[in-house]
């Protein structure tokens, strides 16, 4: 393997973190593009890695910083608006910089994070319908060999998704918690699992102009990943799947409190099922973990192996 130079736009966060450590472990050299350096002082990953302040909307500025690079990553994205970060902004803006700055500086290899569901045919959904026009422009622009990655819900160690529902439930008194679209299905996939699809697409030339959905082995619904994360947490919590109409109202109002824990956004996104008809990663010879393996590594402590074992037993019991 020849070592390369490589952008990363957008990896100062949970995705990145690993990412960028992968990358500078197998000796890429990596320049990480941040908005607001001072928020990530710990983000300093030895020699192979330097933390950069570019504006990524500029595409002149980043064209200076692009000339000799072999591959830019994108990995920016947002799940929720708030000022002057709007979905199209980050989604589509933000690409089109990129490719732009990429053509002035010479830089033809792109590696694209996308999202399963982009569709830029979305009605309602603004996260996905934004993710989908940001893929086809990135497709669609002349001299840009880009790979694109669609993945269910990714988890691993630092991810929002069972951090979040693990503080939930923590502050849930009684023994039942209110979900909205709890039949909602997943695929989650681990972080590991897309760190290896975006190092393979690296040493893959052949993979441009590929769409990779990726997905986990195994298949829940919303309800069921809260109930494990719950096991996980000594937490006897049985979910109480909440009626469309109230789901929505539950989005209205959420969407309104500071940091917007679950807007009508995210309810339009959780109408879709986020899995694969058939995911890319067997093609890539990448075996993926499964939430069972990894989940009780990172959440819930040392006890928590115990305590999933004894949610399993019960589970088994009651059926
Ligand atoms: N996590 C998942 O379950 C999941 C599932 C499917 C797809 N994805 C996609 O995977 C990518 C990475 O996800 P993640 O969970 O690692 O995200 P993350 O932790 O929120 O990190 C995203 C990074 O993007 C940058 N960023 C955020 N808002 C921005 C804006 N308005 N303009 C420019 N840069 C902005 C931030 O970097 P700075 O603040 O340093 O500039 C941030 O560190 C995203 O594209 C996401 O949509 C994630």
């Amino acid at each position: 393997m020849t070592a390369k130079r490589i952008i990363v736009i957008g990896g100062t966060g949970f995705v990145g973190g690993h990412l960028v450590h992968r990358l500078a472990a197998l000796g890429h050299r990596v320049s990480v593009l941040t908005r607001r350096p001072e928020r990530h002082r710990d983000f300093r990953i030895g020699a192979k890695v330097q933390l950069l302040q570019v504006n990524p909307y500029d595409p002149a500025r980043l064209a200076q910083v692009f000339v000799g690079h072999d591959c830019v990553v994108n990995l920016v994205g947002i799940l929720n608006e708030s000022g002057r970060s709007s979905f199209s902004r980050a989604h589509v803006d933000l690409p089109r910089s990129l490719v732009r700055g990429m053509r002035d500086a010479g830089v033809t290899r792109l590696l694209h994070m996308s999202a399963l569901n982009a569709d830029v045919n979305e009605t309602h959904g603004r996260y996905l319908k934004t993710k989908g026009e940001g893929e086809n422009l990135v497709h669609q622009s002349p001299g840009v060999e880009v790979t694109s990655f669609r993945p269910s819900v990714i988890f691993g160690p630092g991810d929002s998704f069972f951090r979040r529902f693990a503080s939930l439930l923590r502050t849930v008194p009684g023994p039942l918690f209110p979900l909205a679209c709890a039949d909602a299905r997943f695929a989650p996939v681990y972080v590991g699992d897309v760190v290896a699809a975006f190092l393979y697409a690296l040493d893959h030339p052949a993979s441009a102009g590929q769409r990779l959905d990726l997905c986990g082995p195994g298949e829940y619904s919303l309800g069921e990943l809260v109930e494990f994360t719950a096991a996980l947490i000594g937490r006897r919590t049985r979910v109480l799947g909440l009626p469309d109409l109230a789901a929505r109202a539950q989005a209205r109002i959420m969407g309104w409190l500071p940091g917007k824990p679950f807007t009508m956004d995210n309810y339009y996104s959780l109408q879709k099922d986020s899995v694969c008809s058939q995911s890319a990663l067997a093609k890539m010879d990448i075996a993926p973990s499964s939430v069972e393996a990894m989940v009780p590594l990172y959440l819930g402590g040392a006890a928590s192996r115990a305590r999933y074992n004894d949610y399993r037993s019960r589970a088994r019991r009651s059926s």
